[in-house]
């Protein structure tokens, strides 16, 4: 699981003095939803990514009035979803003795990542080498280039190449390796995403002949290590709008794509044997 994992909007859903609640949610207003009706809102809200928080008028007001509050309720939602992750991993995940390695993205906030712990089947492996059940060593970095919108983990490519230098040095089989990092390489063709104006808050898309304009996006450094140390796969995420996959030399990089905000998850399967790439398959639901 390979970053940007943390939710960007709590939807307040607020009691009123009948004890029903009202809500905005994509646009609409929800008035006097029953609270037997709210679980499956909230399962809605989840769905997309975001954070249901049930609280009352005064507390909303008093959230409403210092923004620190709502931040710490936010970083606290954030904490408590990962980690009811890492329940549903060892429950579902723990009898199979699969084991969840995630990363976070560019959007996760460092502190949030620290304060959720790795579990036997849910492990953080973000700057660090895991050698999988297979014996391949996966080196795994969840930073990215800057971006538009200037989100807590981005640094530039000399800071992002002095990241992966130590990991790619770590790596006792470079050749059989798995890179999991979650920018693309520059100009591969999975990097591709709309050019935005960032004098616009937030950032517009630019438009040229009535069209969006398209540009490569991904980091000269990562596709630097890719083609200097070969690996045997690469895996990145960070742009939403490519699903594709492409061989740099000898090595099969795949960026599956994202849908999270209609309620997708997207993924891959990949089938490895020591030192091939047997097969692949993109996976949604
Ligand atoms: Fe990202």
């Amino acid at each position: 699981m390979g970053g940007d994992i943390t939710g960007k909007t709590v939807v307040p859903l607020v009691s009123n003095a009948a004890g029903n609640y009202h809500f905005n949610f994509q646009g609409q207003e929800f008035d006097d939803v029953k609270p037997s009706e709210l679980p499956e809102f909230e399962k809605r809200i989840m769905n997309i990514g975001l954070y249901p928080y049930r609280t009352s008028e005064s507390e909303y007001d008093s959230l409403r009035s210092e923004t620190g509050k709502v931040s710490a309720l936010f970083d606290r939602l954030m904490i408590d979803r990962l980690n009811a992750w890492k329940e549903l991993a060892e429950a579902t995940l723990g009898p199979l003795g699969v084991k969840c390695y995630w990363t976070g993205g560019n959007d996760d906030k460092q502190e949030i990542l620290d304060a959720v712990s790795s579990s036997e089947h849910f492990v953080n492996v973000d700057g660090k080498l895991a050698v999988l059940e297979s014996g391949h060593e996966m080196i795994s970095l969840g930073w990215s280039t800057p971006t538009p919108w200037k989100t807590p983990r981005e640094c530039d490519e000399e800071q992002l190449a002095s990241r992966l230098q130590p990991l790619v040095e770590s790596l006792k089989a470079p050749s059989t390796c798995i890179f999991n990092v979650h920018v693309p390489p520059f100009d591969s063709g999975l990097d591709v995403a709309p050019k935005l104006d960032a004098s616009f808050d937030p950032p517009k898309p630019v438009v040229e002949g009535g069209q969006q304009v398209l540009i490569p996006v991904g980091s000269t450094a990562v596709r630097g290590f890719i083609e200097k140390t070969q690996p045997l796969l690469m895996l990145c995420g960070h742009i939403h709008e490519v699903k594709a996959e492409v061989k740099l030399k000898r090595t099969m990089c795949i960026n599956p794509g994202s849908e999270y905000s209609v309620g997708i998850l997207r993924g891959v399967i990949v089938n490895l044997t020591k030192d091939k790439v047997l097969s692949y398959q993109f996976t949604s639901g």
